[in-house]
């Protein structure tokens, strides 16, 4: 079979070169001129969510393009062979069915001809009689005591997602329980995040998938150990300790009873794990129905990600205005900006979500790519930002596409209502200011000192989208979350990469047990590494006696 050809050699990437070079003059400012009702045209509303991309170095040309490129590189059967369950994580011999933990029809979804609906809605079920326990103060600790804290041991997928999901759901969460999250295998993190708790009333949730990742084990054990020194007794082990995994034996082998146990399957990645029962910690906080809402919200996206035609479809928007700056303009990074508090650690999650996903440099066919891939994701909640790193975005000699995110509603507590139009002033102005600058002209008619017109200049045509929902509710956020994590799917089958898989972590781990064990070694070990590796670990070992 001849070889797929490469995503540079299309056609429709050379028309979307040849337009890119046409357009790279044109300003934000000529095409609003143009087009008077562009910002109500360049939109698109779906999920609660609206999309306003006219801020964009776009035209309807470049979109027709876009869309002509996904359609050549297969982008709507790839849709369908993920949906289907396929085995599209070709490198690891998995489907990709993170979709069907949300699918609230309850269609049938076959892996391996075994409709695997009935499974996930058992787990649910599941987590939601063990969440009411909880929350009624029916689930006791070894000592009789109900649970009042539970801590989250987990990283990576098995952690960033229930952190932002619970910081962004903090106004429904039950505030007599303390929720905490434990990743880093720094000590110093459990250290704080169990040093005020009573180890008799908290509960801990070791969250992995393969139950042997190395830091989510070594801080797991030192919670038992901190838990038996106070109870005395492993028996204890059962009434404070639940696993989420994929692996039973593994959960066995730590300790944990399989009844204790909450599965998922190998058909769910890490990064996209939230709607499995590592989702539990959220689930705790805010109850088993609101959690239900939230994968309302997840699959309401779902739905629109597959049944809309592209030209109208939010994560196919965001994915191809993505790949336009990436491929076509040199842009190294995309920030996500939410104008939300509680959505702090979006940027962080979303930073996993993209980069471990679509983060490679081989494409389907095993050869190096000769495009661009996955920008680096990076951000922080507005206003904060703004009086840190904005001053870049604005003025800096690098194009930087953000996604500004914004809900229209205030917040509920009276005392903090006059705050939103403030907050979200800044954020519509952000965009104008980002889009528009301010000439040199502009400037000068302020009466500006001719010395500082350059200083206060701005040259704007800084591509911005943003999405604005009416208030952030647990469907609001699942629409949203799915939302971002189908606009990376968009992008991998795009760049013809494998989303789904992640090697780039290996060697990395597979080194670190290796520099372990020379840390740990009695007798100075014979260090074979080169020069700097061999001092850092002599420095390190000093260190460590
Ligand atoms: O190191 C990367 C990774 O494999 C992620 O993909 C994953 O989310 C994380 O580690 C945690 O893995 P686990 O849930 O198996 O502990």
């Amino acid at each position: 079979m001849p070889d797929k050809p490469r995503l540079t050699d299309l056609p429709e990437w050379t028309a979307l070169q040849a337009h890119a070079n046409a357009l790279r003059s044109a300003s934000l400012r000529d095409l609003f001129a143009r087009d008077p009702v562009r910002g109500e045209r360049l939109t698109t509303e779906a999920c609660g969510w609206y999309l306003d991309y006219s801020k964009n170095r776009l035209t309807d040309d470049t979109l027709r393009l876009l869309v002509a490129l996904a359609q050549a590189q297969g982008l709507a059967p790839a849709i369908a062979a993920m949906f289907r369950g396929d085995a599209i994580n070709a490198t690891e011999n998995r489907a990709v069915l993170h979709t069907a933990l949300r699918n609230r029809a309850t269609t049938p979804v076959l892996v391996d001809g075994k409709d695997v609906m009935p499974g996930i809605n058992q787990v649910l079920d599941r987590m939601a009689a063990f969440t009411r326990q909880v929350r009624a103060g029916a689930w006791l600790g070894y000592t009789g005591k109900p649970i009042r804290a539970i801590v989250n041991i987990g990283i990576g997928g098995s952690d960033l997602g229930p952190v932002m999901a619970y910081e962004a759901l903090r106004l429904y969460s039950a505030r007599n329980l303390i929720v905490r999250f434990v990743s880093n295998v720094d000590g110093a993190h459990f250290h704080e995040q169990t040093q005020d708790l009573d180890p008799a009333e908290t509960l801990f949730i070791v969250a992995s998938k393969t139950f042997t990742t190395q830091e989510t084990m070594l801080n797991a054990a030192t919670a038992r150990a901190w838990c038996l020194r106070a109870l005395q007794d492993p028996a204890a082990v059962a009434r404070h300790f639940v696993a989420v995994s994929t692996a039973e034996a593994e959960v066995v082998k730590f300790g944990i009873d399989p009844a204790n146990m909450f599965g998922f399957w190998d058909w769910v990645g890490g990064r996209y794990s939230l709607c499995s029962a590592i989702g539990l910690p959220v689930m705790l906080a805010i109850g088993p129905e609101r959690f239900l809402e939230l994968l309302d919200g997840f699959h309401a996206m779902d739905r629109h990600f597959a049944e809309t035609p592209f030209e109208r479809n939010l994560p196919v928007l965001l994915g191809l205005i993505g790949l336009w700056y990436n491929n076509f303009f040199g842009a190294e990074t995309h920030a996500l900006l939410p104008y939300s508090q509680y959505l702090s650690r979006f940027p962080a999650y979303f930073q996993q979500g993209d980069m471990e996903s679509n983060g490679k440099s081989t494409d389907k066919q095993g050869r190096r790519v000769a495009w661009q891939t996955g920008p680096v994701i990076w951000g922080e909640p507005g206003t904060n930002g703004q009086h840190a790193f904005y001053q870049l975005l604005h003025q800096g000699t690098k194009l930087i596409p953000a996604d500004f995110i914004g809900f229209t509603q205030p917040h509920a507590d009276p005392r903090v209502r006059s705050h939103h139009a403030a907050f979200m002033a800044n954020l519509v102005a952000q965009t104008e200011a980002l889009a528009f600058g301010k000439t040199a002209d502009e400037v000068r008619a302020e009466k500006t000192p001719e010395a500082l017109v350059p200083f206060k200049t701005f040259e704007g045509n800084r591509p911005t989208n943003t999405l604005l929902a009416e208030s952030l509710t647990p469907f609001s956020l699942g629409a949203l979350i799915a939302l971002y994590e189908h606009k990376i799917f968009v992008q991998g089958v795009l760049w013809d990469v494998y989303s789904f898989d992640q090697w780039g972590v290996q060697l990395g781990k597979v080194l670190a047990g290796k520099v372990l064990a020379e840390l740990d070694a009695k007798a100075e070990p014979a260090l074979k590494h080169d020069s700097s590796t061999n001092a850092l670990i002599r420095r390190c070992r000093a260190g460590l006696r």
